[in-house]
């Protein structure tokens, strides 16, 4: 069981405009979001200002899709955890399967991505989960367990970090993990955090689903007992939908 408060994320990816955007923020500023829920929205870093500038932040809070691993420097192109602390930027999203993929992040550089982002006094979403090919396998609990290792080796203090089960073949697939398949892996989650940092810190840890979730299957998944929220990405494209899914709490 968990005592975690509700957490939803919106992943914009690298998807926007200056129009779209500015009709995304007006759509979420009319939107009613329950008190005593965190909302966090994570636009690409270059609308950042904008939303930071038009969205209600008495109901949304702003992070980073990426961060640099370390401080500033000579490392064109990237964003250190400290100009997003600077810049007033609380969150920041670390190790998503795109990341990972696509850019080719260890689990050794999103353990160290995270512990220099808390550092530098940023709350960290730190995604994890397994593809297709490994869950066919049988081996999903042997992969979250080298991804949760290489965490725990790294961050001393969880409370600021919330942490994103995002199976790889339920990202953007319409394929959404059944409410047992997530509960399964959510539970499992939380064992192993009371094993390694000890049940106080399992308790209060949010642990987030993310995968194909949207404003019509939030409600089911929401009702099992170790999910807290959810990191969500097509869905949060779309303000009315986004607003559905935050009221989705369990
Ligand atoms: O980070 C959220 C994301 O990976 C899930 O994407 O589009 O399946 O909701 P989507």
């Amino acid at each position: 069981a968990s005592s975690a408060k509700f957490f939803v994320g919106g992943n914009w990816k690298c998807n926007g405009s200056v129009a779209n955007v500015a009709k995304l923020v007006d759509e979420l500023n009319a939107g009613t979001i329950p008190r005593g829920v965190d909302v966090v929205v994570a636009p690409p870093f270059i609308y950042i200002d904008y939303v930071m500038q038009h969205l209600d932040r008495d109901k949304y809070q702003l992070s980073a899709q990426n961060a640099w691993i370390g401080g500033n420097g000579a490392f064109t192109g990237e964003v250190s955890a400290e100009q997003l602390t600077d810049f007033g930027v609380p969150w920041v999203i670390l190790g998503h399967s795109e990341r990972r993929s696509l850019f080719g992040e260890s689990n050794e550089v999103v353990a160290k991505k995270t512990s220099h982002a808390l550092a530098a006094g940023l709350g960290v979403i730190a995604c994890i989960g397994e593809t297709l090919e490994q869950r066919n396998s049988g081996s999903v609990f042997k992969v979250l367990d080298a991804q949760m290792d290489a965490l725990v080796d790294e961050v001393k203090d969880w409370t600021k970090v919330v942490l994103a089960y995002e199976p790889v073949w339920a990202i953007g697939t319409g394929v959404v993990a059944s409410p047992e398949q997530a509960q399964e892996v959510h539970a499992y989650l939380r064992q192993y955090c009371a094993k390694k940092l000890g049940a106080a810190v399992a308790d209060k840890l949010r642990i987030i689903y993310g995968g194909s979730v949207s404003d019509t299957n939030c409600k089911d998944l929401s009702k099992q007992e170790d999910i807290d929220g959810f990191l969500v990405g097509g869905a949060s494209l779309k303000g009315a939908a986004f607003v559905t899914i935050c009221n989705a709490a369990g």
